[in-house]
Formats: C-alpha cells, structure tokens, sequence
C-alpha cells in the first residue's frame, strides 16, 4: 500500500510538474514568435514564423531533454565540420531524412519530367562535349549510350537545351570519392540540336552504398537502415525561357528502385536499359532512350 501510495504520489507530482513546464514552454514559444512577427520581408517572416513553431513543438512533444538537444547540436555541428569544397554532408542528410525529395516534389512543374534529390556529389563547371561523345573512360563499366528529345509541354522540340550529366564508375565511386578517376570523369554537359536531340555515351550505372564515414553514417546506424541508393544518373536539363529539371535516370533493372536509400526514385524516371543491336551506334552494349519535358520558365 505505502509503494502504492508513493508511486502515486510521484506520478501527480510529474503530472503537475510536466503540466507546469508545459505552461511555460508555451509561454516561451509565444514571447518567441512575438520577437519575430515584426520581420519586415513577408518570406522570411513566414518561413522563421513556421520553422520556430514547428522546432518548438517537436521539443516541446518529445520533450526533449537537456543532454538530447545538446546531442542534437553537436551532431548538426559534425555535419557542418564535414562539409568541404567536395563534401556536402548537409545536402546528404537532407537527403537522407527525405527533406531533398519533399522540396523537390512540391517544385515541380506539371507536364514536365520528374524531379529529384540533386544529391551530393554535383559539381559545377563539367566539360562541355560533342553529341554522341563519351563522359568516361573504357574502364569505367558497361558502354551504354543514353539518347533521347529534349521537348516542351506541347511535344514542340527545344534547341539548344543542355543536358548537364554526371554519374558514378561501376566502382560505386564518383570522381571526387576516386583519386584513380581524373578531375571531372563520368561528367559532362550536352546541347541538343534542332531536333531537341540528344545523345551521350557513358557507362550502365551501378547502385552505391551513400557515404557513412561521417555524422550521417550514425543516422542509418541508429535506424536499421541500408545505405544504398538505386542506380541512376544525374542530369539537369534545362534551357533558356524553361525551367531546369533536376532529375536522375534509374535503371528497370535495378533491385533498390523500391528502397533508396534517399527517397530520390520517381516511377516515371525508371527507364529499360536493352542490349544494343545492330541499328544501334558501334562500342556500346546497352541502350536507354530517355526524353525530356521542360515547363515554361515562371514570370
Ligand atoms: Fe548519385
């Protein structure tokens, strides 16, 4: 009976305490919002009117201890000390938290081609080439040639459309993760011609495990998740007077289509690699058609 009573007695009292530590994180989130409901740019005002609700509520609904928001800072801080001139650890854990594919969900035009995660391994500045060149090297997997149209919403073919593509070896590498891939390989940018048409040479892409070397490897450790994205390559399609789609090409063929490790795979994006047959260019063994839809640029 005095163990019952006790424990009672303990629990009203966490009751009222936890009822009282409520009242006043309320308050604290009120006087918050307040100091900020005088931004003057309407944007910013929404967006850190919103992102100061919904913080304050997830700490508020988990109640989030001392020790875990502290955890918290220090894991966002090792993310941030990761980061480099070629890493970008908070682009993967945006990734990797299904952020990335949200945003690029709710931006992308209808009628157009699918977007998703950009991911973290882009870099600016890749070498322009010829139509039907090669963006790697022999060794670095399957020859495959990726060719399609580049069009509007309206089927009409767009010139001068650039097709900035980008992927990693049959290694699982990207260049800038292989110091025995030279600066840029397995990149390129690509222009259509009259016809919106386009066509490139590359290697069959392989599924690779994300990087877990730094803070956000903790995330698929403490989650039981696997860290393997589906195969795919990187393009972002754009031209002038449309919107550039940040997309990928995945392959039919591939066993994580339904498991990416980043949530980046879109149904419409998934394409059938074919063995090439004798209509087809000489040196390639695998085939892709892809095309392309731009929407209209906004404004
Ligand atoms: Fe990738």
């Amino acid at each position: 009976m005095t163990m019952t009573a006790n424990n009672a007695r303990a629990d009203n009292t966490s009751a009222d305490n936890t009822g009282a530590a409520k009242t006043r994180a309320a308050k604290v989130t009120a006087e918050v919002l307040e100091a900020f409901a005088g931004t003057p740019d309407a944007r910013v005002r929404e967006l850190l009117m919103s992102l100061i609700s919904h913080v304050h509520a997830f700490a508020a609904e988990t109640e989030l201890t001392t020790r875990e928001w502290m955890a918290g800072l220090e894991f966002l801080t090792a993310v941030g000390q990761k980061c480099d001139d070629q890493r970008q650890e908070f682009i993967l854990l945006s990734d990797v938290l299904g952020l990335s594919s949200l945003v690029e969900t709710l931006n992308g035009p209808e009628g157009a081609t699918e977007s998703t995660v950009l991911g973290p391994f882009y870099l600016p500045g890749a070498p322009h080439k010829e139509l039907g060149e090669s963006i790697g090297r022999p060794q670095d997997g399957e020859p495959t040639l990726i060719r399609g149209r580049v069009t509007a919403i309206d089927g009409e073919p767009i010139d001068g459309a650039t097709l900035d593509v980008w992927q990693c070896a049959s290694n699982g590498l990207y260049d800038i993760q292989d110091p025995d891939q030279p600066p840029f390989n397995l990149r390129g940018v690509f222009t259509t011609g009259a016809d919106g048409g386009y066509s490139f040479r590359t290697v069959r892409p392989v599924s690779y495990p994300v990087p877990v070397d730094g803070p956000v490897g903790t995330v698929f450790r403490l989650t039981n998740r696997h860290h393997w994205r589906a195969a795919h390559v990187h393009a972002i399609v754009g031209a002038p007077g449309y919107q550039a789609v940040t997309t990928h090409i995945f392959d039919a063929a591939n066993p994580y289509n339904d498991s990416d490790a980043v949530f980046g795979v879109r149904g419409s994006l998934i394409q059938e690699f074919r063995p090439a047959g004798p209509a087809d260019p000489p040196g390639v063994t695998q085939v892709v058609e892809v095309d392309f839809v731009l929407a209209p640029a906004v404004g």
